[in-house]
């Protein structure tokens, strides 16, 4: 169910923040704790250190605090908060904490679609707004490395924490949102998972190739249904798992590299983090610009894929 409804009420990003935790990894550390190497890593997926040792309640505390300054905001003034994540810290209650420790008074709630769960929150939240919120902060973290078997050097290389969100609001007229899709193929469930109280478990080279696959088809969706083209796209924001991944997906949409947002060199793999980490990065280097359509592509485990494509509007 792609597509806007351009009679709904509309929304824009008013306000963005990220956080990282302090702690860094590099590939020369895992080099000390498993058998690999700097070359294969870059090589393989482009990583070259991550930032572990965070929580998702504590990492989306300061991001969100960040996006609300940015905003201009107060936090009383937020509606409602959604936090993407598949790190939950506890099993309920993560964004009632986030909540209070803000100091906002709102519905909150947490939404669990991988690495696709930001683009699934930033649509939901335009639902929201559609039907009456006026202002949702939506916050993607995941603090990976508590999930990460960190003796398993097939996954041990690739995984990071990180949090970032954007305060969404209401505006006249359809907004930013031009289309969007979410997806989901079960059936590839088992290539990437952990249970509960488990390790990441993955098929790399299955899920490298389903990744691409599932990512192109959705973002084509909504390439397709704003009748336009890769060649229209000022910036792709994709999900950072790889960046032979992110490649492969630019060179099937027609988007060069240099209109793509990429930080998983210094950020690894976080997850729900990783697009609106890539979106901070994007807008504090002054890469979009009003106008400008920016293609947001997540796919995660489950498997999930979900786009939103953005047409930027002025900030004052
Ligand atoms: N260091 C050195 N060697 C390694 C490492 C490592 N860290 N990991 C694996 N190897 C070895 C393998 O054992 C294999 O050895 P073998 O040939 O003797 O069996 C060899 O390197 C080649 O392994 P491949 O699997 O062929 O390597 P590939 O080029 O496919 O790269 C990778 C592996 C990086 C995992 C890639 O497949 C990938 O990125 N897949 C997608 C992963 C992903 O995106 N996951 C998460 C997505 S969603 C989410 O974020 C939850």
């Amino acid at each position: 169910m792609p597509a806007t409804d351009s009679s709904a009420r509309g929304a824009t990003i008013i306000g963005w923040g990220s956080y990282l935790p302090p702690k860094v990894l590099t590939n020369h550390d895992l080099e000390r704790m498993v058998d690999t190497s700097d070359e294969w890593i870059v090589e393989r997926s482009g990583i070259r250190e991550r930032h572990v040792d965070g929580t998702t309640i504590g990492m989306s505390i300061e991001a969100g605090r960040a996006a609300i300054q940015s905003s201009g905001l107060s936090p009383a003034d937020i509606d409602a908060l959604i936090i993407a994540t598949t790190t939950p810290d506890k099993q309920w209650g993560n964004a009632a904490t986030v909540q209070d420790a803000l100091g906002m008074r709102c519905g909150v709630f947490e939404i669990n679609a991988a690495c696709s769960g930001f683009v699934y929150s930033l649509v939901a939240a335009h639902g929201l707004i559609a039907m009456g919120a006026t202002n949702v902060l939506v916050i993607g973290a995941d603090s990976l490395s508590k999930i990460t078997d960190w003796n398993d050097r097939n996954t041990a290389v690739l995984f990071g924490d990180g949090a970032g969100a954007v305060v969404l609001q209401s505006c006249d007229g359809p907004g930013e949102l031009v289309a969007w899709d979410l997806d989901a193929d079960g059936s590839a469930g088992p290539i990437l998972w952990a249970d509960v109280g488990g390790y990441i478990q993955m098929e790399g080279k299955e899920v490298f190739r389903r990744a691409v696959r599932i990512m192109v088809d959705s973002a084509n969706k909504v390439l397709h249904h704003a009748g336009v083209s890769g060649d229209d796209i000022a910036l792709l924001v994709p999900h950072q798992a790889n960046i032979r991944i992110i490649q492969a997906a630019c060179d099937r949409l027609g988007v060069d590299m240099d209109r793509t947002a990429v930080v998983l060199d210094r950020m690894g793999n976080t997850s729900a983090a990783s697009i609106p980490l890539a979106l901070d990065d994007a807008l504090t280097k002054g890469r979009i610009a009003p106008g400008d359509l920016v293609l947001l592509v997540g796919f995660g485990g489950g498997m999930t894929a979900a786009s939103a494509l953005l047409r930027w509007g002025p900030r004052t």
